[in-house]
């Protein structure tokens, strides 16, 4: 049995209030569960229900051997990238050379798409006495927006800013020098310059017709312009990028920037003598960032083992075939595959009475926050899972023990999530090995880095595992809360001197 599996210390006192369960765990010759309505909530039921638990448990943990060969694939997936257009990891080069001093001043527009929220800010940098200043608004994307001609989502966009400038009496409309702003668009972009670049694909749950091929800072600008706001798309950033800069403003040493939110990825600073199919200035400068889009890993799914449960997610989901890495780390997914393992559960009548219910069987109504706050409850009851179970998810009621197994679902989910996190960055250090001779700093944000109770320290302890204490110690993880847009401004602030 994996260490991952059911703790066996489960309370079984509560086991027989109010269920009777009708199966034995045994599969029947058609491979559906054998039922029986002889059978109460005994030991052999709770037996086979852990049987069962632990059996997933066990497809979703993963040896330190085998993250080793996932790290080597993945370095060997990145030399790869710097050669060729074609591969699973894009390493697009981001046209942004050189570092942020810190001594940065001025105030610049930024604005934040491609997650849950809209941010716009404004963002004033005020260099190496006062560090920056952000002033911003936060709006929640309509689901709508996601799906309709994407005019409609640059136009959304369009009106926030025309809504922030009124409302901060930021004089841009009738200025005669237009505002530069910073645009952090947080999907796969393939830049042709600091302040141009076509979408490549959409991803998490964004499909809007009429964008893919098109450069997404002119659909901004003719957003902007449209309604007559003196305003200058100077940069667009990919949010890794973002955080990437607002880290090294701060923290000179950052090597790289870094999301674990809805979606995940990485970039990092390269030798542009290493980026063989750059084929623009050779002498901008010795780096180049690069953006990694490092959710598209292993693509072909011949590396990391794929369960059950990712082939169902990735056959449902809106981008089949593609971003295999992202649906088993991101927060957009982690959620989804805990509703998966649940309706196994619910199938062979090992949880809730063999019964699924509206809210369960809707993709992504299992939420990755749920998670959180199902692994951070520390009461013996388990109150949160009681509470998301029963009230969020319409469960009529649970009993103590089907609450231990949810929880312990959602700690196998996110431990392998922070495995393989811990295991590609791992991938991205070595491959710049030679600043390991002293420390890095690795920016991080999205919301599963910042919310989940030991997503963090899982990272921290693989990567000890995979790089010996010694190594793994050089290198800091650093929470970078909303830094894309300080990154966007910093971006900006280069674009337009
Ligand atoms: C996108 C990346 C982005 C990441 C984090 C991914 O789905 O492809 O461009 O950086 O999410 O937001």
């Amino acid at each position: 049995m994996s260490r991952n599996s059911l703790d066996m210390s489960i309370a079984l006192k509560e086991e027989t209030a109010g269920v009777t369960p009708s199966v034995n765990g045994k599969l029947n010759s058609t491979g559906q569960p054998e039922t029986s309505s002889h059978h109460t909530m005994g030991h052999d039921f709770i037996h086979a229900v852990k049987e069962h638990v632990a059996s997933i448990s066990s497809q979703f943990s993963l040896s330190t051997d085998k993250l080793q060969s996932i790290q080597e694939e993945f370095i060997q997936a990145m030399r790869y990238g710097l050669a060729h257009t074609d591969g699973d990891l894009a390493m697009i080069p981001t046209f942004v050379t050189g570092h942020p001093t810190g001594q940065e001043v001025g105030s610049y527009l930024a604005i934040d798409l491609g997650g849950s929220n809209l941010r716009v800010c404004l963002i004033r940098l005020l260099g190496p006495e006062g560090g920056v200043d952000v002033k911003q608004q936060k709006s929640v994307i309509p689901d709508t927006l996601k799906s309709e001609a994407v005019s409609f989502l640059f136009d959304f966009v369009a009106c926030s800013i025309e809504t922030f400038l009124k409302e901060n009496h930021l004089e841009a409309v009738n200025s005669d020098a237009p505002m530069p702003l910073g645009f952090t668009f947080s999907f796969p972009v393939n830049q042709t310059a600091i302040n141009s670049g076509k979408l490549i694909m959409w991803n998490k749950g964004f499909t809007c017709p009429g964008a893919v091929d098109m450069d997404v800072a002119q659909l901004l600008q003719e957003a902007l312009d449209s309604r007559h706001l003196n305003v200058k798309v100077a940069a667009i950033v990919n949010d890794t990028v973002g955080t990437l800069l607002a880290s090294a403003y701060l923290k000179p040493n950052t090597l790289a920037g870094v999301i674990f939110g809805t979606g995940t990825n990485a970039a990092y600073y390269e030798k542009l003598s290493e980026i063989s199919k750059w084929d623009g200035d050779p002498n901008v400068g010795d780096e180049m960032i690069l953006n990694m889009e490092w959710g598209n890993f292993d693509k072909q799914k011949r590396v990391i083992p794929f369960t059950v449960f990712d082939h169902r997610l990735d056959r449902e989901s809106q981008n089949p075939y593609t971003m295999s890495l992202e649906k088993m780390i991101s927060g957009r997914y982690l959620g989804e595959l805990v509703r998966y393992i649940l309706l196994e559960l619910v199938d062979y009548q090992h949880l809730f009475n063999g019964k699924s219910t509206r809210a369960l069987n809707t993709q992504y109504q299992f939420r990755t926050s749920f998670m959180s706050r199902i692994s951070a409850d520390t009461s013996s009851s388990l109150d949160q899972a009681k509470e998301i179970l029963e009230e969020n998810l319409g469960i009529p009621s649970t009993t103590q023990f089907e609450r231990e197994c949810v929880r312990e679902i959602c700690n196998f989910v996110a431990r392998r999530s922070a495995r393989l996190s811990a295991t590609i960055l791992s991938g991205l250090c070595s491959k710049r090995s030679d600043l390991l001779e002293g420390e890095v700093t690795v920016g991080i944000d999205g919301s599963l880095f910042a919310n989940h109770p030991s997503f963090t320290s899982i990272m921290k302890s693989t990567l000890v595992e995979l790089m010996g204490e010694t190594r793994a110690n050089k290198i800091h993880l650093a929470l970078a809360r909303d830094g894309s847009g300080i990154g966007a401004a910093l971006t900006a602030m280069i674009a337009s001197h």
